[in-house]
């Protein structure tokens, strides 16, 4: 279960980018406060009390997540394809969470909510299988061997992810990275996924992402893991 004794834990991915445009600012203050689940940061809920993700979308509707989001194409397509799901998406960089809201705005969906941060402060304060899919689409490479650690599929995430997925719930992960895939193989197994299926074609309810065109575009091959908790 969670503590409040968890250490403070870095992120070493990117917070901020671009300035933002006037349009993205002005979602950010007038969005952001109604989508945004509450008692998920340290400052907020100091003593990791437990949220209870049906308050969140007001009924006790299946909930899915989404780890890093990026600009939240996919996360919008899957709230739109899925209207009786809750989803959450997790983004600690800003302007992808701006240009998310944007697309909320432009899709009109009532189904997501947003937390603009690491996907670890959420995971610390969601109940034990509490999430009945997740999405990890295209994590950060760190293509380095010291920085393998960083990545996303590594037990300080990934017990976490398993504490909180119902049994029988899928984790699907996208990556262009084949060290990558050998990770992913290797790690999500042990924390308590069985492989379920992989190889080059994607789910057929799949929306390519802006980090898949950017792969695409430079020659790298999108690989697509799917496992179920067990
Ligand atoms: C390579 S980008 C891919 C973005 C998007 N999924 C796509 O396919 O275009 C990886 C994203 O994961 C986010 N990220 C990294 N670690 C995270 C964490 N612990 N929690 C939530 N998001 C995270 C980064 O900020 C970054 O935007």
């Amino acid at each position: 279960m969670t503590s409040p004794d968890q250490p403070r834990r870095n992120f070493y991915g990117r917070i901020r980018g671009k300035t933002l445009r006037a349009s993205q600012k002005t979602y950010l203050n007038e969005d952001l406060g109604a989508l945004q689940p509450s008692d998920i940061t340290r400052e907020e809920n100091p003593d990791r009390r437990p949220i209870d993700p049906a308050a969140i979308f007001g009924d006790a509707r299946d909930v899915w997540l989404e780890v890093g989001f990026g600009g939240g194409e996919h996360l919008v397509h899957m709230a739109a394809r899925n209207p009786d799901v809750g989803i959450i998406g997790c983004e600690p960089f800003i302007n992808g969470v701006a240009m998310l809201l944007g697309k909320i705005r432009d899709a009109g969906v009532t189904n997501l909510s947003v937390h603009p941060g690491d996907a670890r402060d959420l995971m610390d304060v969601l109940p034990d299988a509490s999430i009945a899919k997740a999405f990890l689409n295209y994590p950060d490479p760190w293509p380095k061997k010291r920085h393998h650690r960083r990545r996303f599929v590594t037990p300080e995430h990934l017990l976490p992810l398993a504490r909180v997925m119902k049994p029988g719930a899928e984790f699907r992960v996208a990556t262009d990275i084949r060290d990558y895939v050998r990770q992913t193989l290797k790690e999500v197994p042990k924390a308590g996924f069985d492989l379920v299926g992989q190889g080059a074609e994607p789910w057929e309810d799949w929306l390519s992402t802006r980090y898949e065109q950017k792969a695409l575009r430079e020659g790298r091959e999108p690989h697509y893991l799917t496992f179920r908790r067990r």
